[in-house]
């Protein structure tokens, strides 16, 4: 059994900065299931949303967030990471990141980008790669530290907890399983602070602008280990992802939008006019379903981003990743509009934390994607998820330092090896590759921007079942990551249905024909659920 003092779990902005932190008070254990790189984070093109400019303000920053929230933001969680957000940013300077900057009357200013619901232009960038530079930033920072291993190609099975263990009157997490995904051994790992850092679950939907690897693990897992999870309804939408049958998975950025795009439909016509005053830039909850009604209205596949007013050169040098992306499947954005359609992009629940990342189980902690600290409410703003990552990084480490140690009778308790049992090999990929296909189908035909109870209810019929059956097959055969991720993408599709269901308003991100109106008096609090 290995132990450590610190096991973070994911690789992304939250993750790492931990690490980097926390490696100046212990051993630090970085758990990430594939390369280092590979997190949500090093897809994120827009950049991290703070306050810099003197045009600016915290209120207005502030005044934004809980507009877009819609009533279910934590305004002290809102006000804290928003008013740590500079020093952070400043800290990620100093190890070298360089956003990109303009020269304004004899001196270098940074060089703000605008997203859809900010009233003012604040979003740090580095051209349309800023999620990528960051990734590199703190990987290097991070081989200069010995006191942190990253695993990769490791993937998190399940939380170990004393409850599971018998304990219940002390229950708290004690460490985890890790599956070696080049040995296929599952390792026992103990800790006293274990942080999850996993990012969110794109992949649940059948269309999404997220990396392969957001299968919502942490969600998951906590969820298994008995944690309270919040807010899984509110699913955002991103208005852009590019249409063609063979890319996958490719943002267009807001920031696009930010600089003049123009969305226009099947027939040419910029038709946010009829929809919102800021037209294109409105909030993204908006504009996803505007443009899935011009889709449906219209019988269209997709609709438009015009951005051609631009000069190829701007292009290029603003946005040289979507440029040439674009490019490369035959879009020239310089001459013709890029097709776009909706596809889930940030999951704005997850495992509930106060504002120092403390879950409610002891000794577990969440930051990032997969938390859910009160900052987004029921709709996040374009490019605060960054800056949430690189704050809540911050205060988790803090306050696991400084908390309780591990009772006696806790440390005393054994850790026994995972049991695989008498199980077979998969032989069968196909069989999981059919559920992963049908639940991402389901989920985006059921549970999508424009819900009805009886959708959620036919989702949650099947999803039961599925469960069911992946439960049978789990037990059945030796696990993998494939059959891993599959179980946890089933565990958190469930929490979405279920909490859709729940809430019936409509308010932010969860729209449902059935009940169109929002219901403060029902309805203005958080969906919280547990599996105890
Ligand atoms: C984007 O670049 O449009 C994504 C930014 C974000 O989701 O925060």
């Amino acid at each position: 059994m290995k132990e450590y003092d610190f096991v973070v779990i994911g690789s992304g902005i939250a993750g790492l900065t931990f690490a980097l932190k926390a490696a100046e008070h212990g051993s630090v254990a970085v758990i990430t299931k594939r390369k280092g790189a590979d997190s949500n984070t090093a897809w994120a093109q827009g950049g991290i949303a703070c306050v810099t400019s003197d045009e600016d303000s915290f209120e207005l920053h502030v005044k934004d967030t809980l507009e877009a929230g819609a009533g279910l933001c934590d305004e002290a969680a809102v006000r804290t990471i928003i008013m740590e957000g500079p020093e952070r940013v400043r800290e990620l300077v100093e190890v070298g990141l360089h956003f990109d900057d303009r020269e304004v009357g004899g001196h270098r200013e940074p060089d703000l980008g605008r997203e859809g619901g900010h009233s003012k232009r604040r979003v740090l960038h580095v051209q349309d790669v800023t999620g990528l530079e960051i990734e590199k930033t703190l990987l290097r920072e991070l081989e200069k530290s010995p006191a942190v291993e990253l695993m990769e190609n490791h993937m998190a099975v399940d939380l170990i907890t004393a409850g599971k263990l018998g304990f219940a009157t002390e229950d708290r997490c004690l460490g985890v399983y890790v599956l070696d995904e080049r040995t296929d051994e599952v390792e026992t790992i103990r800790t006293d602070r274990l942080v999850l850092a996993t990012g969110g679950c794109g992949k649940v939907y059948l269309y999404t602008t997220n990396p392969d690897i957001a299968t919502g693990d942490g969600v998951a897992m906590a969820w298994r280990a008995g944690a309270v999870i919040a807010n899984m309804e509110f699913i955002q939408f991103h208005p852009t992802c590019l249409f063609h049958p063979n890319a996958k998975s490719f943002l267009i950025s807001e920031a696009v939008r930010g600089e003049g795009g123009i969305l226009r439909n099947s027939r040419g016509e910029d038709f946010m006019e009829r929809y919102h005053p800021q037209r294109s830039l409105a909030p993204r909850d908006i504009v996803a379903r505007a443009i899935d009604a011009e889709i449906k209205r219209l019988g269209a596949q997709c609709v438009y981003l015009d951005i051609t007013h631009q000069t190829p050169e701007f292009l290029q040098e603003r946005f040289p990743h979507i440029y040439a992306t674009c490019l490369r499947f035959g879009i020239d954005m310089a001459k013709q509009a890029i097709p776009v359609v909706p596809a889930a992009h940030y999951q704005c629940g997850g495992i509930k934390t106060d504002v120092n990342g403390a879950t409610t189980l002891p000794g577990l902690y969440a930051i990032g994607e997969v938390a859910c600290t009160g900052l987004h409410g029921a709709n996040r703003l374009a490019s605060n998820s960054l800056l949430e990552g690189l704050v809540m990084a911050h205060r988790a480490c803090d306050a696991s330092v400084r908390a309780q140690p591990t009772s006696h009778a806790a440390r005393e308790i054994a850790l026994p090896e995972w049991e695989s049992g008498d199980v077979q090999d998969v032989d069968e990929l196909v069989v999981i590759y059919h559920n992963w296909g049908e639940i991402r189908r389901l989920m985006w035909d059921y549970v999508g921007i424009v819900r009805t109870d009886k959708r959620l209810q036919r989702a949650s019929a099947r999803l039961r079942n599925l469960q069911r059956e992946i439960r049978e097959f789990y037990w059945n055969f030796k696990i993998s990551v494939d059959l891993l991720e599959l179980r946890n993408l089933a565990t958190v599709a469930a929490l979405i249905v279920d909490s859709a269901l729940s809430r019936k308003e409509s308010r932010g991100l969860h729209f449902t024909l059935d009940y169109p109106e929002l219901s403060d008096r029902r309805f203005k609090r958080d969906t919280v659920v547990s599996r105890t």
